[in-house]
């Protein structure tokens, strides 16, 4: 179906005690914690395979001048060592999936430049290091700052990078009370537990590759376009992963690697990156440079909103952080402008992170209407209350629900915010305690996708799609959208996910997986509904499909024996229509943290923190938690700690190791929760559900860092708040 009106009543609702919704434990989590649910690296599905090793460039710009390879080739046990001197010919770069050792030009530190194949793992890491290159180097361009004066406007992506309404500069200056700040945050890394994996293999002029990946069809067709193939001879499998963030949306190079390395040997080739190639082989969030300026009357009432952002990309390629895009549904204000610019830098390729756009937008702007709140003397929720918008105040239209204040007030009462005191104002000992808040927006996106089921003569229902589980409970969900729909337990349905050779879905990314492939999930039970309806002669008018059963007027079959011998199968597909147009959507919610920050030495302590969220109908009580309180320890995470230092010498992040670069862990987060409001979403989906994965990151590192003005009366706007920047 095409989303082109609001859903009416469905099977799914008014039905609260059913499996939808329900916090059931992951159907897969016993396979996960026993070892049991492979990852990419560690199938054993392809036999025999032989290790590659990636061989990294040394330096961030120049051309490679020579490369050694005659000790790696004759080191024991090497099969194979590929350079841009005899790699295989390649096809096109398609999104941001390059052909690999594909000349002498060197882009970035980390850029692949030899892969060398061996018996084992030992074998081609030690001949890796055999390889021997010389450069004529050239100064890299490493530092947003200095590029500045270069950045230039993106070429538009699903959107385009500027936006602007009314004459903000002219309400800006005579605005009673402005704002004109900047705020800065530092390159990120996706720190997802798996690193990138892939085990390549061929028949003929077909590949199949075990891979660690997120969007399993977008892999198959720019890994199709750089291996020269015709996508349908591209076989992606991807049954667990283990995390993405972001990290996996597209094909890493040590897929394209193996894949050509496989070619040659005739033989599987396997290789993961390391946790430091992670940094500089993968991709990461860029640097952000954020201009905010906010002009508002006496009352607080905005009549201007500008937000600039400016972010670093690889050479050859235009992907910007699209900071500022939530910026345009969030307050009311006639005058407005958005602007997002880039450089091009050689650094490893910048991408997609964790809510891509939000996260880092609303670290800046959900700060700044704290700074203008305190500009005002209103609490930070009044203020908001009061812009708070009828309409999308930019596209001009409706939203399809949006319940930012509910979530803002509730938490407030839920968190105590009443007992909130003036900044640098409440002590406990050496401890300088604040609270802070944030709202929180996500973008709600539907992609397209399809799914095929079957019913068994078992009673046993199989659901089909190249969808992905990447640790968020995609399985679980989809098992319980199934179960609910034909009245099934959850024992009796089995989920395949992970496989191109299954109808192609949205993948996990962009807060768009559940309701994506769930909503294609749901056509297709609806569809088996109406065949087995039809097939035991039962009127559709009031029947009720449960316990394994479908009922209606004085008859009652078994859904088995309506499979028959060979089994009932349906499909269903999914497509984003006009309501795109029509409404606005997002998920909304409201951030909550308490701080202590040490009055001697600057130590910023989370103490406690609360979301609120509204997301559509919830799926699965439990994993909705999880992703909540997951995305706001991320944006703990963002405000306390994150930074992928940069070295501009070299173009090299200098913490590349889980060691050095850091992300929260439990002693870190005391005491953390999230609260789901009530809501549908008959705008979104037939599931009437919206995106939650990236929704907790969005504003929680703003919530922090407001808190910790609150504590201090100290306003820092350079992320991260570490110590240093507080005393
Ligand atoms: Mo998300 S950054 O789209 O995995």
């Amino acid at each position: 179906m095409e989303m082109n009106q609001p859903i009416g009543h469905t099977p799914l609702d008014g039905k609260p005690e059913g499996l939808l919704g329900r916090p059931i434990d992951r159907i897969e989590g016993r396979l996960k914690v026993t070892g049991q649910a492979p990852y990419a690296y560690e199938t054993r599905e392809l036999k025999n395979p032989a290790y590659g090793f990636i061989v990294t460039a040394g330096i961030a710009a120049g051309t490679i001048r020579s490369i050694d390879t005659q000790a790696a080739r004759t080191a024991p046990g090497v099969i194979h060592v590929m350079t841009h001197e005899n790699v295989p010919a390649q096809g096109e770069k398609k999104e941001q999936v390059w052909p690999q050792l594909a000349g002498r030009e060197v882009r970035f530190y980390g850029q692949p430049v030899a892969f060398v194949v061996a018996e084992t793992f030992e074998q081609a890491r030690a001949a890796a290091g055999l390889v021997t290159l010389t450069y004529d180097v050239a100064k890299p361009k490493a530092s947003l700052r200095a590029a500045m004066p270069e950045t230039y406007k993106p070429k538009p992506a699903q959107t385009d990078p500027d936006s602007a309404l009314g004459d903000f500069e002219g309400a800006f200056s005579a605005a009673a009370v402005k704002l004109d700040v900047e705020y800065t945050t530092p390159a990120q890394i996706h720190a997802q537990m798996e690193p990138h994996a892939t085990i390549a293999s061929w028949e003929g002029d077909r590949v199949v590759l075990f891979t660690a990946n997120q969007m399993l069809n977008r892999g198959q067709k720019s890994l199709a376009s750089v291996l020269g193939l015709p996508p349908e001879n591209v076989r992606l499998v991807s049954r667990y992963v283990g995390g993405g963030f972001g990290s996996k949306l597209q094909a890493l190079p040590e897929a394209t690697l193996a894949a050509l390395a496989s070619k040659v040997i005739r033989r599987p080739v396997k290789v993961a990156l390391t946790r430091q190639q992670e940094f500089h082989v993968g991709t990461h969030r860029t640097d952000t440079i954020q201009r905010i300026r906010l002009g508002a009357d006496k009352d607080g009432r905005l009549g201007a909103i500008a937000h600039e952002s400016w972010s670093a990309a690889a050479e050859g390629d235009q992907f910007f952080e699209t900071s500022a895009n939530v910026t345009r549904s969030l307050y009311a204000a006639p005058n407005r402008i958005t602007r997002h610019r880039i450089a091009n830098l050689n650094t490893p390729i910048a991408s997609a992170m964790r809510a891509p756009g939000e996260a880092v937008g609303q670290l800046a702007f959900e700060c700044a209407m704290d700074e203008l709140a305190e500009h005002l003397s209103l609490d930070p929720i009044e203020l908001r209350v009061r812009n708070e918008p009828a309409e999308d105040p930019e596209k001009k239209v409706p939203f399809s629900v949006r319940q930012l204040v509910p979530c803002m007030r509730e938490g407030a009462r839920l968190f105590g915010w009443d007992r909130r005191q003036a900044p640098a104002s409440t002590r406990e000992g050496q401890w300088m305690l604040g609270m802070g808040m944030s709202a929180a927006a996500r973008l709600n996106p539907l992609m397209p996708s399809s799914a095929a089921i079957r019913l068994g003569p078992d009673g046993i229902l199989t659901v089909r799609m190249a969808m992905t589980d990447i640790g968020t409970g995609t399985y679980t969900i989809l098992a319980q959208i199934a179960g609910e729909m034909l009245g099934l337990p959850i024992e009796r349905i089995r989920v395949e996910l992970g496989d191109t050779a299954f109808p192609a879905a949205s993948g996990s990314g962009g807060s768009f997986g559940a309701g994506s492939a769930g909503s294609a999930l749901y056509v297709a039970c609806d569809e088996l509904r109406q065949t087995l309806l039809k097939a035991a002669d039962l009127n559709p008018e009031g029947a009720v499909f449960a316990d394994g059963r479908v009922a209606s007027g004085n008859r009652s079959e078994a859904l088995a024996d309506l499979a028959g011998a060979n089994g009932i199968e349906a499909k269903g597909e999914i497509k984003p229509g006009e309501m795109k147009q029509k409404y606005s959507q997002y998920s909304f919610g409201a951030h909550f943290a308490e701080v202590g920050v040490d009055a001697d030495t600057g130590e910023i302590r989370l103490r406690r923190m609360l979301g609120v969220f509204t997301g559509g109908r919830i799926l699965n009580a439990k994993t909705a938690h999880s992703q909540a309180i997951g995305g706001m320890t991320f944006g703990v995470g963002a405000a306390l700690m994150e930074e992928a230092a940069i070295d501009p010498r070299y173009g090299s992040f200098v913490n590349h190791d889980l060691a050095e670069y850091h992300v929260p862990v439990h002693a870190d987060i005391p005491a953390i929760d999230a609260v789901f409001l009530p809501e549908l979403d008959d705008k979104a989906n037939p599931l009437k559900s919206k995106g939650l994965g990236e929704l907790g990151i969005c504003g929680a590192g703003a919530a922090v860092a407001n808190a910790v003005y609150n504590a201090t009366g100290i306003r820092i706007r350079e992320y991260p708040l570490t110590l240093d920047k507080v005393l």
